[in-house]
Parts: structure tokens; C-alpha cells; sequence
């Protein structure tokens, strides 16, 4: 098998043929000169439909998670839906986790929930209760994210995927926070991958895009047809971007988990700060799970604060390196007040988030400039 770090650089990438170049080129165009009705070159008839670079893209994506096909959408909610419509048919239930992304929680109820496709919150960490709500009521889809957003919860992939196909279900899962770098859910038997590639695929917060990957021939077929007849594809410009990004995926990933391990290891000592959610931790319940399906632990670091809300929100504003904004993967740090930015659409719901805690997304400056930031922002 070639190795992640090869194919991250190369698969899909051969030099271009026409000149040598050794990046795919940006194919800046919509449409493409036909050899006669049907005399496509190389399939490309509309970029809607298939784009070259966007091709390169997809077929580095489909290498990194050890999939067959991978679809490369316009956003990570974009990927998410065309999968939902392509899966679900009015009438389906979807298992989601109790702390699901808040657009994804928002696209459920908000959006499909008018189309007939209902969700259940369910710790989904927690696998006797994802069992015995499988038990209760069939359920089309067991959508996982692992870890998740914004607590860091991590989800023990293989089990999850035996219980679902068990009952019949698929399984989904979220890779954006882990990235195939540290965590291959395919291999782990999950039925489809997520991705939010604006995070750390992409890697500096400059693209917004998503993907789905799969090896299912059934959601492959579904897939390349709704994508085409709804659309929401990136342009080249962005899957360039976004394939550029992927070529250096692995020594940031190194990168993002040391510096997050050490932050970690100071918050779980710092007087004002409760608790600390980061799987690296020997105190964090899933711990052993993460140490055995990831390869590190991620970037994402959350904590609670011991004098509640004013002094998160507070904190946030004092922090300097850190950058308040929302989003997450990107080389350089970020800090958020979930319950206010990123999760406030789940407010009042089973979702909701503690409104004492702050995510943090730790980048690959130097780590005592973020851990001195940090100490100033939280005070004492
Ligand atoms: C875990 C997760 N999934 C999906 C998304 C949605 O992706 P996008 O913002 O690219 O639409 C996000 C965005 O923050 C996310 O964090």
C-alpha cells in the first residue's frame, strides 16, 4: 500500500499531460469542445457535471479515506444534505449525536424535517443507547461524528457500524474533525464519510467546501446523479485550493495535535478551568478508544470554566493569538463561544451546548505563544 503522505501529494496527480506541470492545472471552464454529438475528451462535457481539477481532487479524497468514489460539494452542508436526499425518502428516521454540529442539527430540524425525515438526538458515544433506540423503531441512517464538535466525544466507529448494519441502518460518519490523516472510518466499516474540507483539509482558512466518500457502488450512483441535478459543486478554483492543501495535511496534523496536547495538559491544571475535553487525556472517557482507531487526537481542544458564561465570553475577547472566530483547521489558532457562534441554533434544543465552555482550534504556531496567550485570556 502506498503510504498516506505519498497519496496525499500524488494520487490523482499525475503531471500534466500537455505541459509537464506538476500541479493539475486550474481548468478555469464551463464547458468543453465535443469531437462530434457525444465525442467527449476524457468524459468532460460540463463542469457541473465534471470538472478535471475537481476530478484530481476527488480522486485524492477517494485515496485518503480508502474509498472508491469520492464527491466534492460546494460546502460540508451541501455534502450532507445531497447525501440525506440520496439516502432518506420521506418517512426515514436518522439517528444524529446529542452534539452534533449545529448546521447539521439545523439542516435536520429546519430543513429535511419539512420533507418527512425525522432525527432522534442519542449520545452516540454511547452504544447501548444507540442500540436500544435502533431497537425501538427502525432507523434508515446512524449519522456519528467522532470526534465531535464541540465536546470532543469519540465514538468507538467499529461497534457502531456492526449495530447499525445489524438493524439495517447505514452508517455516516463526520471525519472533518479527525481527518483521514488520524482516522479511516470506511476501513472501520462505516458505510459513508463526511467532510467539512474548509477545516483542516483545506487547512488555511481560505475555502469553503465538502465532500462525501464512499465504496457503496448504490450511494456512488446516487450520489453523481443528485449532485449534478441539484448542483452545489465547488468551482476549480476551490477544489485547487482545497487539493493544495491536502498536500501538506500530514505534517500539519502532527503539528496540530502536539501543540493541542500541551494546551490541553495546561488546562487540566489551570485553578479556574473545570473540566477539559480533549481525547488525549488519560482522564477522557474515551481515551482507549481514540488511542486505538486514531492516530493522534486532533486540534480541537474545549474546557469549562469554574466562573461560568461571563467569564468564557470574556475570555474569548482577552485572548490576542488566539483569533475569536468561528471555524475550525485552518494553520493558524481560533477560539469561540459555542453556545453564542458556531452552536447557538441548537438553544432550547437536546443539543444544546454548556454555556461555560470555549473551543478552541489549535494551530501550528509555536506552542508556548499559545499557551502564554491562553494564560493571560483565562486570567485566575
Ligand atoms: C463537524 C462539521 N461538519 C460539517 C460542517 C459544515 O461544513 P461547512 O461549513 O463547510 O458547510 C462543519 C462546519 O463547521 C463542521 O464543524
Amino acid at each position: 500500500m502506498t503510504g498516506f503522505e505519498t497519496l496525499a501529494i500524488h494520487a490523482g496527480q499525475e503531471p500534466d499531460p500537455l505541459t509537464g506541470a506538476v500541479v493539475p492545472p486550474i481548468h478555469q471552464a464551463s464547458t468543453y469542445k465535443q469531437d462530434g454529438i457525444g465525442g467527449t475528451r476524457g468524459g468532460y462535457e460540463y463542469s457541473r457535471t465534471a470538472n478535471p481539477t475537481r476530478t484530481a481532487l476527488e480522486e485524492c479524497l477517494a485515496a485518503l479515506e480508502g474509498g472508491t468514489s469520492a464527491f466534492a460539494f460546494a460546502s460540508g452542508m451541501a455534502a450532507e444534505d445531497c447525501l440525506l436526499r440520496v439516502a432518506c425518502r420521506p418517512g426515514d428516521r436518522v439517528l444524529i449525536p446529542t452534539d452534533a454540529y449545529g448546521g447539521t442539527y439545523r439542516l435536520f430540524a429546519k430543513v429535511l424535517a419539512a420533507w418527512g425525515i425525522t432525527h432522534e438526538p442519542v449520545p452516540i458515544d454511547d452504544v447501548t443507547a444507540v442500540e436500544a433506540r435502533l431497537a425501538a423503531a427502525p432507523a434508515k441512517i446512524v449519522w456519528a461524528e467522532t470526534p465531535t464538535n464541540p465536546l470532543l466525544n469519540v465514538t468507538d466507529i467499529r461497534a457502531l457500524a456492526e449495530l447499525a448494519h445489524h438493524h439495517g441502518a447505514l452508517l455516516v460518519v463526520d471525519n472533518t474533525f479527525a481527518s483521514p490523516y488520524l482516522q479511516r472510518p470506511l476501513e472501520l466499516g462505516a458505510d459513508a464519510v463526511v467532510h467539512s474540507t474548509t477545516k483542516y483539509l483545506g487547512g488555511h482558512s481560505d475555502v469553503v467546501g465538502g465532500a462525501v466518500i464512499t465504496s457503496s457502488p448504490e450511494l456512488a450512483e446516487g450520489l453523481a446523479f443528485t449532485r449534478n441535478a441539484t448542483g452545489a459543486v465547488p468551482g476549480p478554483f476551490d477544489s485547487w485550493l482545497t487539493l493544495r492543501g491536502i498536500k501538506t495535511l500530514a505534517v500539519r496534523m502532527d503539528r496540530h495535535c502536539a501543540n493541542a496536547q500541551l494546551i490541553a495538559e495546561m488546562l487540566a491544571t489551570h485553578p479556574a478551568v473545570t473540566r477539559v475535553h480533549y481525547p488525549g487525556l488519560p482522564s477522557h472517557p474515551s481515551h482507549e478508544i481514540a488511542k486505538a482507531q486514531m492516530r493522534g487526537f486532533g486540534g480541537m481542544v474545549s474546557f469549562q470554566v469554574r466562573d461560568g458564561r461571563r467569564h468564557a465570553v470574556d475570555l474569548c475577547a482577552r485572548a490576542r493569538l488566539f483569533t475569536l472566530g468561528e471555524s475550525l483547521g485552518g494553520v493558524e489558532s481560533l477560539i469561540e463561544h459555542p453556545a453564542r457562534m458556531t452552536h447557538a441554533s441548537t438553544a432550547g434544543s437536546p443539543l444544546e451546548v454548556p454555556d461555560d465552555l470555549v473551543r478552541l482550534s489549535v494551530g501550528i504556531e509555536d506552542a508556548a505563544d499559545l499557551i502564554a496567550d491562553l494564560e493571560q485570556a483565562i486570567g485566575v
